[in-house]
């Protein structure tokens, strides 16, 4: 009989993307992935118990101190599902105590001074875009430095790596032998209800970064993937142009009924738009908005030299559902963010396994078990980060910026 495979983990959080890779850590097969401790920020530990109590996790290791649990707990993996800002601080700290480190996307960014309080911090946006990318290239060189050092594995959670529609891309491109000239893709909706998406100190970014992380990152990895298939060298991101946009400051003129966008942002935009060149002259054209109405919209098309691929990662038609009224579907769930549900609504059937939740995490245990790379790993999240970082400094600057090739502007 085959050995099953036991993974003890770390999680800190317990909010929405803890839950997520809970869910999907009970349904991993032939490997016992068990959350063995958790922790939470102390106003939360109402949270932690729910998370307890339907995880099957003994609540007497809830901690309200995540540093402390990353030190002394015997876990093989810590899994950060925490806001963005904690991210590298957490994962210097897992790698340090010799543990190996899933980080849920976007890896990182620049936050304000951190010599003030977050919730002191106000208009983080206005900050010059070359002094955010210097810090965040800061940020990256500590992380790889200490992941190396302590020759840990570092599991970037960019699930778009493993969703069904990039999956099969990678398939058929492989077979097909093309070379991919252009990648379009992004994620659209009206906007998130969170109030930590409206400020820059919490998430970094606006749109670009929150949303366009997913799109952002699938583009880069088919690129760096296609160059390792073809020659064993992966094809590395260059340069970008980008515009970013906030429409917020018109919308708020309109009269109420022709203004349907729940975003409400800040000191961040609320649409972006990006081309990424790569150092083989190819691109990928990258949205990423806050601003679009009818449901998320997640989608990547592929444009090779002899073939094209369209996928639809949400709001795809396999399933259509019709209601006459909103009455029909008020408990049924349909689609992310759609405004009604009265009419043809698209029914997502299992947005988790189209969202490749699943085969991220299965290949993130089993690379932990395995001391080896996982297919979203950290030098995909170290190039993201670097050209969405250059992507703010081409917006601001109103020009094409070179994506740092090291850790220099
Ligand atoms: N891959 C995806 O599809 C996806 C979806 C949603 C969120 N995310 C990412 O997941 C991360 C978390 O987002 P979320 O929506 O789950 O947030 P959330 O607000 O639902 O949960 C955040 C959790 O972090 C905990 N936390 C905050 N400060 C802490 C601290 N100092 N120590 C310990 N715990 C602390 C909170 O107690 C809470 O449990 C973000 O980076 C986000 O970008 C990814």
């Amino acid at each position: 009989m085959k050995e099953q495979k036991r993974v003890k983990i770390a999680m800190v959080g317990a909010g929405f993307a803890a839950n997520l890779h809970a869910e999907n850590y009970e349904q991993l097969p032939g490997i016992d992935a068990e959350i063995v401790a958790i922790a939470v920020a102390p106003k939360d530990i109402p949270q932690a118990d729910k998370f307890c109590e339907e995880y099957h996790v003994d609540p007497r290791n809830i901690y309200d101190d995540a540093s402390k649990m990353i030190a002394e707990v015997d876990a093989d993996v810590v899994d950060l599902v925490v806001p963005t800002f904690l991210h590298v601080p957490f994962a210097i700290k897992a790698a340090k105590a010799g543990k190996s480190i899933i980080c849920e996307k976007p890896l990182t960014g620049y936050f304000g001074d951190p010599a003030v309080p977050v919730d002191k911090r106000v208009n983080v946006g206005a900050t010059d875009k070359k002094t955010m990318l210097q810090e965040c290239l800061k940020d990256c060189d500590r992380l790889e430095r200490a992941v190396k050092d302590a020759g840990v594995t570092f599991c970037y959670a960019e699930n778009w790596c493993y969703a069904r529609p990039v999956w099969k891309a990678k398939e058929i491109v492989k077979a097909a032998k093309g070379k991919i000239l252009e990648i379009r893709c992004g994620e659209s909706h009206s906007g998130s209800h969170s109030p930590f998406a409206a400020e820059w100190k919490y998430t970094g970014g606006g749109a670009l970064i929150r949303m366009g992380a997913h799109p952002w990152g699938a583009a880069i990895h088919l690129k760096l993937w296609e160059g390792l298939v073809r020659d064993g060298r992966p094809i590395l991101p260059a340069s970008v142009v980008a515009t970013t946009a906030r429409y917020r400051d018109f919308l708020d003129s309109l009269p109420r009924d022709q203004d349907q966008i729940k975003s409400r942002p800040v000191d961040v935009e609320d649409w972006s738009t990006g081309i990424i060149t790569f150092e083989d002259g190819t691109n990928a054209i990258v949205i990423a908005s806050d601003t679009t109405l009818g449901g998320i919209e997640n989608w990547i098309n592929v444009y090779t030299s002899n073939c094209r691929i369209e996928g639809k990662i949400s709001n795809n038609d396999s399933v259509m559902a019709y209601a006459p009224t909103e009455k029909q579907f008020a408990d049924v769930y349909t689609i992310e963010k759609i405004e009604t549900k009265c009419g043809w609504s698209p029914a997502q059937a299992s947005e988790d396994w189209m969202t490749g939740y699943p085969f991220e995490l299965e290949d993130f245990v089993t690379a932990v078990v395995e001391k080896r790379q996982p297919d979203s790993n950290l030098d995909l999240a170290i190039w993201t980060t670097k050209a969405m970082y250059a992507a703010y400094l081409s917006a601001q600057e109103g020009k094409r910026v070179a994506i740092p090739k090291g850790y220099e502007v």
